[in-house]
């Protein structure tokens, strides 16, 4: 038996992506976006309501940046998500990140989050969404491994679960992409 829930915004893993953006007097804002995702290969969506201070930012700079939140800044991450820049002047200063400029784009990077996206905006599709050109990826060297690649035992993003409005984290991994499946040709 299945229990039906009709119609939910529920999707498995939904992201918690941290997006960075600077305000017209130059400080930073970050906001907190579940509903957003890689669009094409090289491109991200994001779907944003019109009133917040990022979308505000992200037409009057052209640019972005999208973290992903982890596991040691859940209350951070979450708090970006309650309070505006519209309302809040000291909103970064309170949030706990710090920033810095994006070398490739008009847009911060959060410090304590180890992997960013550095993005241009492209166009808001007809129904509103933002989507942004993945310009470059820059990751800290603190969660790469002794060759130069992205460790997972190192890195630790959290999907945010809607049905009970939880935050967890991406844990073990138990398989190979690509190869596991293979087994069964
Ligand atoms: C878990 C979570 C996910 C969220 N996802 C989105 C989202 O995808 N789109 C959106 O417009 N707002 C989303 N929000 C709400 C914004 O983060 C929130 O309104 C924020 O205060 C906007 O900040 P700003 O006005 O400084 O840009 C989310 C909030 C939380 C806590």
């Amino acid at each position: 038996m299945r229990k039906n829930f009709g119609k939910k915004s529920w999707f498995y893993p939904l992201p918690v992506l941290i997006i960075g953006t600077y305000n017209e007097d130059g400080s930073s804002d970050a906001m907190n976006a579940a509903w957003g995702g890689l669009y094409d290969s090289d491109k991200v969506v994001l779907c944003l309501s019109a009133g917040h201070k990022t979308t505000k930012n992200i037409h009057a700079k052209g640019a972005f940046t999208v973290a992903f939140a982890d596991a040691d800044h859940v209350i951070s991450a979450d708090y970006v998500g309650l309070v505006s820049g519209n309302t809040e002047q000291n909103k970064l200063e309170k949030s706990g990140f710090h920033t810095v400029k994006s070398e490739f784009v008009n847009a911060p990077i959060i410090c304590e989050l180890p992997v960013a996206l550095e993005c241009k905006f492209l166009k808001e599709t007809d129904d509103g969404n933002i989507i942004g050109q993945i310009i470059n990826v820059s990751i800290d060297e603190n969660v790469l491994d002794n060759t130069g690649h992205l460790d997972m035992a190192k890195f630790h993003p959290i999907a945010f679960e809607p049905a009970n409005n939880g935050y967890h984290v991406l844990g073990e991994r138990v398989g190979n992409a690509f190869k596991d499946g293979t087994a069964l040709k």
